[in-house]
């Protein structure tokens, strides 16, 4: 296997645990790129107790000598991202931590996040149901990318481009704020004014990434690219509309990081335990009764980034397949697997039922997921507190024997298990 270059993404709805995952490939790792999504994202790492909540910047931060790379293909906000940076501790100058930020990358705007709002008051008032967004301007900022009319961080240090842009979006959306939706316009004096001082204070970060990536492979460093959200949240392959507005698969890591997918070695697919998914949207085994509420409650399933309970249910076998697919996943990272210890009954399931038909596959039609029954297959359970276990022998055979079905049903091999948030909470095996 070749693993100078490892792609790591989620194989479910987001929150698989993928920060905690990244944190400890990115220990062997010597540059971490981030690929997609923006603050929508929230990547908890635990290192000595100490929580850290990543969103925008890549997980790597806390290594010394690590490079950091947010890659063209992400949307920052640049007030998240000065506030993330500033609480960072140890402070990257202090450990040689050297963050950089594509010329490319996509920034959002104010009116990002009021448009993200106001769409999202609007399907609700509409009958259409919103999306539960994270309100973070996401969908947004995508649209104006694949409009042509975003803003790119290069824009923020060339003054005169950027008014000549922020004329022509101004022009475009203040009839749309005002006469749809009765909103107050945007004030040009105001943007600009923002916009520059956000340039002040990114300049220093700005670079070519795909240079930097290029010369890094060239010079044998091993990179890692973290995904954000999951791959049932990919605006292609997930749960359309239900899903965010970037290419949360392992291609999208070709795109957003800049580097050709010949080039690309292992992909890693997070997996949790169980399932989870905040937002709207189906989601086939959500357990909406008392296993539901045990998942969330031992797992603490409240979202990083907003802080919504998330909705919970078992592992969905069939959409993990789905996903090993459409990324070519070469290994699995199991998360949370600790969380399942003394939950009682354990099911997984490993078809759907549709009309009074059992399918193992999932289905190609967003419209027909809404209707899918999970079939479940009842697995032994384990009432072990597991999170000191550091060899897959170690675990109780019950553990032990969920982990080997969920390889033999996805034909993959789990290179690590989670047992715990710590960064030492791991079981290491091959990834
Ligand atoms: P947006 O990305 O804010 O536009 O939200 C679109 C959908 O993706 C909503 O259902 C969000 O809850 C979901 N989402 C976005 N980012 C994440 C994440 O990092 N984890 C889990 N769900 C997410």
């Amino acid at each position: 296997m070749n693993d100078q270059v490892k792609v790591l993404i989620g194989t479910q709805w987001g929150d698989e645990g993928k920060g905690r995952v990244v944190d400890v490939l990115a220990k062997d790792a010597d540059v971490v790129v981030r690929f997609q999504g923006g603050a929508n994202a929230g990547h908890t790492v635990i290192v000595g107790g100490k929580k850290h909540v990543f969103h925008i910047l890549p997980s790597g931060m806390l290594y010394p000598g690590r490079t950091c790379v947010i890659g063209n293909g992400l949307v920052i906000d640049p007030d998240e991202l000065r506030r993330e940076i500033a609480e960072l501790d140890p402070k990257p100058e202090s450990i040689g931590v050297k963050l950089l930020i594509s010329y490319a990358a996509h920034i959002v705007m104010p009116y990002h996040k009021k448009f993200d709002a106001l769409a999202e008051a609007a399907r609700s008032a509409n009958g259409a149901g919103a999306i539960g967004t994270t309100g973070r301007g996401i969908g947004p900022c995508y649209v104006d990318k694949y409009n042509r009319v975003g803003i790119r961080a290069e824009d923020l240090v060339s003054p005169s481009i950027l008014e000549k842009k922020l004329r022509v979006i101004l022009n475009e959306k203040n009839p749309i704020l005002e006469k749809i939706y009765g909103a107050p316009a945007l004030d040009f004096d105001e943007l600009y004014g923002l916009a520059t001082q956000w340039g002040k204070f990114i300049e220093p970060y700005l670079g070519d990434s795909s240079l930097e990536i290029d010369s890094a492979i060239s010079s044998g460093k091993r990179i890692l690219f973290e995904g954000a959200q999951g791959t049932l949240l990919d605006i292609d392959h997930g749960t359309y509309p239900f899903v965010t507005s970037s290419s949360c698969v392992s291609g999208g890591a070709s795109i957003g990081g800049a580097l050709g997918p010949g080039r690309f070695g292992r992909v890693i697919g997070v997996v949790k335990a169980y399932c989870t998914r905040v937002g709207e949207g189906p989601f086939p085994t959500e357990d909406l009764g008392e296993t539901g509420e045990r998942l969330r409650a031992n797992g603490a399933e409240f979202g990083a980034t907003t802080g919504r309970p998330r909705r919970c249910g078992w592992l969905d076998l069939v959409a993990l397949n789905y996903a090993v697919k459409v990324n070519g996943i070469d290994t699995i990272a199991l998360t949370k697997l600790d969380v399942l210890s003394g939950i009682g009954a354990l099911k997984v399931c490993h078809a759907y039922e549709l009309g009074g038909k059992e399918h193992a596959y999932f289905p190609g039609l967003a419209t027909i997921l809404h209707d899918a029954k999970p079939v479940y297959r009842d697995m032994p359970s384990w009432d072990a507190d597991i999170s000191r276990c550091r060899k897959f022998d170690d675990l109780p055979k019950e553990a032990r024997d969920y982990v080997r079905f969920i390889e033999e049903s996805a034909s993959v091999k789990v290179g690590m298990i989670g047992v715990g948030p710590g960064r030492e909470d791991t079981i290491l095996l091959d990834i």
